[in-house]
């Protein structure tokens, strides 16, 4: 099946301007061309990667969608060390979020002649005057080991701010340049500053790094601190294995983050091979009926003599009723784990077979805690793929990276659908193997 992505314009990052200065950066790059580790930036990534995709387009190579790829440019649109630049970081916590603001600092003053960089605070409620956040300044010295630290020094918020307002901001703080790290709803924002900015004829420039523990946002493979996260979600059910296989009729129930997608669930089930039951958002299930989930998590227990289920908070929705939305206009969840500890416990006492249930919820406890090594080094390189892109003149897009390149993608991309665990695909798949759950609970 072709992918739904249009050819032409979609992929094309918009620019401030020519890049008329010399970048301090061009001593690294030389007369560096595309090769198996490197892609120049006169080269584009393509955006699919089997032959069958590339057959089912039908157009000459050169009309293939593809990316502008991430990395440094021989020549830039902001003359070096004439740069202001903002940095603020949105909506919910994610490891990873000091390592990003650490290294976009340092890249920005070791590298491009930055003196300092304006932090703004507690998200976009930091760019409103009237909330009264003032801003903080970011130098190499003031960021020396955040990365040690989980959250974001900046602090973030959530929820939208008017655009023009922010715009205004930008311009009052002199800045040529606004970093937004945060998830699809803060990149919504940052196109709409984007889009006033254009519309003044402002040459500032918007760079958005996505960040969510959910692995939500489309066309960038992972985001950062979603492995920090799965990682530590999967101690939690490490744990519910050890208790579950202790205790009489032990069933270990885990029920971790993932509002719309079950990747964290995925993830940290399948590091341990400890899960029996995966429940995802994607993945509907019943309760009741011989094929339903509660019959088979009792089969499962009689013959095992314990069972572990890991189930992501947006699983079994349908089965719920839940109102209302958050300040990021998020549909606001009913509790799938304590309803699942309630339905299974009535359940097995109807039964009449012995039950030992252990509710273990991880809750913020996997989104608050500082990097791993691996997502540090991923928040490095996004942060100097960000800078590259801005001191090019690049605005109103997000780096991130795909197929092992990285690549600048245009906001209107990135947020145009949400990162799913496919029913289909082979993640999903490996679930299935692993769990050795039906393939239908119906
Ligand atoms: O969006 C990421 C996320 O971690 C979701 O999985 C979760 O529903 C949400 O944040 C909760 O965040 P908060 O309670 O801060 O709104």
């Amino acid at each position: 099946m072709t992918t739904t992505v249009a050819l032409g314009t979609d992929l094309k990052v918009s620019n401030l301007g020519e890049c008329r200065f010399d970048s301090p950066l061009a001593k690294y790059i030389g007369g560096r061309r595309t090769n198996e580790h490197y892609v120049d930036e006169d080269d584009r990534v393509l955006f699919d990667d089997t032959i069958s995709l590339v057959r089912e387009r039908a157009v000459p190579v050169d009309r293939l969608p593809s990316f502008e790829p991430g990395g440094p440019r021989r020549q830039v649109f902001f003359a070096p060390g004439t740069a202001r630049v903002g940095v603020v970081t949105c909506g919910g916590l994610c490891p990873g979020l000091n390592d990003v603001i650490r290294g976009l600092v340092l890249e920005l003053c070791t590298h491009y002649g930055v003196g300092e960089v304006t932090g703004f605070r507690y998200g976009y409620a930091g760019l409103v005057p009237g909330n009264g956040h003032r801003v903080t300044r970011l130098t190499p010295d003031k960021v020396d080991k955040i990365n040690e630290q989980g959250g974001t020094i900046l602090g973030t918020s959530r929820g939208a701010q008017d655009p023009e307002v922010m715009a205004d901001t930008l311009v009052e703080h002199g800045i040529d340049i606004l970093f937004v790290i945060g998830g699809d709803g803060s990149m919504r924002g940052a196109a709409g500053i984007a889009q006033v900015l254009t519309r003044r004829g402002l040459p500032i420039g918007v760079i958005g790094i996505p960040k969510t523990i959910d692995n939500d946002i489309p066309y960038i493979g992972q985001s950062f601190g979603f492995q920090t996260s799965f990682t530590v979600a999967a101690q939690s059910i490490q744990a519910a294995r050890v208790e579950a296989q202790s205790a009489i009729g032990g069933v270990g129930l885990v029920r971790v983050m993932g509002r719309h997608s079950g990747f964290i669930a995925c993830y940290a089930a399948l590091a341990n091979h400890d899960a029996d039951f995966v429940l995802i958002p994607e993945v509907p299930f019943a309760l009741d009926g011989d094929g339903g989930f509660l019959a088979c998590l009792r089969r499962r227990v009689t013959d095992r003599g314990s069972a572990v289920v890991v189930v992501a908070e947006g699983a079994g929705q349908e089965l719920l009723t839940s109102s209302g939305s958050d300040a990021s206009g998020n549909a606001a969840l009913a509790d799938v784990g304590v309803f699942m500890k309630e339905r299974i416990t009535s359940d097995f006492e109807a039964a009449g077979q012995p039950l030992t249930l252990k509710y273990i919820d991880p809750g913020y406890a996997i989104r608050s805690v500082p990097a791993q090594a691996s997502d540090s080094v991923y928040c490095v390189r996004l942060a100097q793929a960000a800078v590259h892109a801005a001191m090019a003149g690049r605005t109103d897009m997000v780096v991130g990276r795909r197929h092992n390149r990285f690549i600048h993608v245009p906001i209107s991309l990135a947020v145009s659908m949400r990162n799913r665990v496919a029913p289909d695909g082979d993640l999903w798949l490996s679930i299935l193997e692993s769990t050795a759950q039906p393939f239908e609970m119906r």
